[in-house]
């Protein structure tokens, strides 16, 4: 029974399996890494090696743990407010110029907005709260964020919205009052209902087209970077086709994405907008 680290056959296996299910590249110098991952699931299910993991996870009885392997795979790693300066073009330039459209008659009084590969919620919860906090100049509009991510089990914590520190540590405590209830103990913070109430999340591979009406902002962040060029190709077309004329697309620092963003146009580093009119 060996199950210390991976062989490189095995590694080749797992790597395979995990790219066509999710679109992420693995690549060897993290044997290590996923070594230890895969014994986690290994752990838990009881499985007695790699081999019969593996097995199991390609039958039909395993359909069930894929999701769960995924998962253990993943880096999930978030928190609010993450790379703040894109929050406060976000807060600060974006909603200003949908309202002055809106007052142009040139936009209805109406926001829909994606966090895509949401993981446990912080992105979305994070737009969210910088609805709120215009909440007076957004009065009468409809607004909606969409969270999504390929892991059902982030997503259950993203719906019970309750975090640890780690989560909000570089939120202005301002913020974390006006947002949060703490906990009795002081040891996690719930996302306030009134915040809650205009996220919806739903599971996605960013490697399907998402068959909802178009976003008028897309943050995309984090994610990619594990993907390869290929995969990041057809993440990055079905996330365009869901982005509205003159819409907004946020990647995140390392996405690795900026030489396939044709048509959109590039407004900095981390910020492309769709044209309004497709020529
Ligand atoms: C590091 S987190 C990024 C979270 C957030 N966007 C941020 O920047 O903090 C990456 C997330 O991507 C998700 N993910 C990985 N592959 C995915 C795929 N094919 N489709 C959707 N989500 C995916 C993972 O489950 C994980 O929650």
């Amino acid at each position: 029974m060996e199950t210390d680290k991976l062989t490189t056959k095995q590694f080749e296996l797992f790597r395979d399996f995990i790219y066509r299910h999710s679109g992420m590249y693995v690549d060897a110098s993290k044997i290590t890494l996923v070594s230890n991952r895969i014994r986690s699931r290994l752990k838990a299910g009881g499985f007695k090696d790699f081999s019969s993991y593996y097995n199991y996870l390609i039958s039909v009885k395993g359909a069930d743990e894929v999701e769960q392997f995924l998962e253990a795979i993943s880096t999930n790693e978030s928190f609010f407010f993450r790379t703040n300066s894109h929050f406060e073009w976000f807060k600060h330039v974006f909603l200003g110029e949908m309202i002055a459209r809106s007052m142009r008659g040139q936009h209805p009084k109406t926001l829909r907005i994606w966090s895509a590969a949401c993981s446990a919620g912080e992105e979305a919860y994070s737009l969210a709260i910088c609805l709120a906090e215009n909440s007076l100049r957004l009065r009468d509009w409809k607004l909606y964020i969409l969270g999504t991510d390929i892991s059902r089990g982030v997503l259950e914590t993203a719906q019970r919205g309750v975090y640890k520190k780690r989560s909000i540590e570089g939120v202005v405590d301002a913020r974390v009052r006006r947002n949060f209830d703490a906990s009795k103990d002081g040891q996690t913070w719930t996302i306030k209902a009134k915040i809650q109430e205009t996220v919806e999340f739903r599971q996605h591979n960013l490697m399907n087209p998402l068959s909802v009406p178009v976003f008028d902002c897309i943050f995309v962040r984090n994610v990619l970077i594990y993907f390869d060029r290929a995969s990041r190709k057809v993440a990055i077309r079905h996330l365009i086709s869901q982005l509205a004329p003159g819409g907004y697309l946020v990647v995140g620092p390392s996405e690795g994405v900026f030489d396939m963003l044709t048509p959109l146009r590039k407004l900095s580093t981390f910020l492309y907008q769709k044209p309004e009119i497709l020529v």
